[in-house]
């Protein structure tokens, strides 16, 4: 790749520049903010299982090394909002040994519903079909999670299926939504400019 093509602008060390948010890698500058983020269960919502419970220690460990427990690779963002408030996080990660990307997003209660996680689930779409060479992306959401499954349709993803008793939810097995966006999908960068 030279300096000339489109992909060679946007660097994985670049913050990502949304109109409302950014996205900057997570760096260890952030643990206070994730040891929160892991710890409190209203965090993750009413749809996502309740995490377990680390000491700070355990989260330091985690954000120095995201992919030491499986053959998952990890790539965190925080978002921020323009003033470098930090709301919440989106993540891909790809699992071996077939490679699927997959998307996850959460947002601390009280900047949700505002737009921040439709522009900075676009700018992560963006920024995979930009830099990298993948056919496609995935996501999975509690069939109850509106809010999420909204995200995912403005991002121009498409559901795929139903996951039944995908995972365990506060004391009980759920139904997931698969969904994902393939490359001839994609009509463009929505966010992110060539
Ligand atoms: C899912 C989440 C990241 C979405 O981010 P957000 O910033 O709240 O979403 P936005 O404000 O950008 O958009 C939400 C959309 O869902 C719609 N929506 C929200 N609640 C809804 C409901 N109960 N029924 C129908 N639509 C709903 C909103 O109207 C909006 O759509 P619109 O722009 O067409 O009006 C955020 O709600 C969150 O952090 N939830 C808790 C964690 C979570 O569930 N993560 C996803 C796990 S798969």
């Amino acid at each position: 790749m030279n300096n000339n093509t489109p992909h060679a602008q946007i660097g994985a060390k670049e913050m990502l520049e949304g109109k409302k948010v950014r996205l900057r890698l997570r760096d260890k500058e952030d643990l206070d903010f994730f040891w929160e983020f892991w710890n409190n269960i209203n965090y993750y919502g009413e749809y996502e299982a309740i995490q377990h419970q680390i000491t700070k220690g355990e989260a330091e460990k985690r954000i120095e090394n995201p992919s030491s427990n499986s053959g998952v690779e990890w790539t965190w963002f925080v978002i921020e909002k323009k003033d470098g408030t930090k709301i919440g996080f989106i993540i891909y990660f790809t699992v071996q040994p077939f490679g699927e990307i997959h998307v996850g997003y959460a947002l601390i209660p009280n900047e949700r519903d505002k737009g921040y996680g439709t522009e900075a689930l676009q700018i992560v779409i963006d920024y995979l079909f930009l830099t990298k060479d993948i056919m496609r992306v995935q996501a999975s959401t509690d069939v109850r999670n509106k809010a999420s499954q909204r995200i995912l349709e403005k991002a121009d993803f498409k559901k795929e299926g139903v996951i039944r008793k995908g995972s365990f939810v506060r004391g009980q097995w759920a139904d997931e939504y698969l969904y994902g966006i393939l490359r001839e999908d994609w009509k463009g960068p929505k966010i992110l400019t060539k």
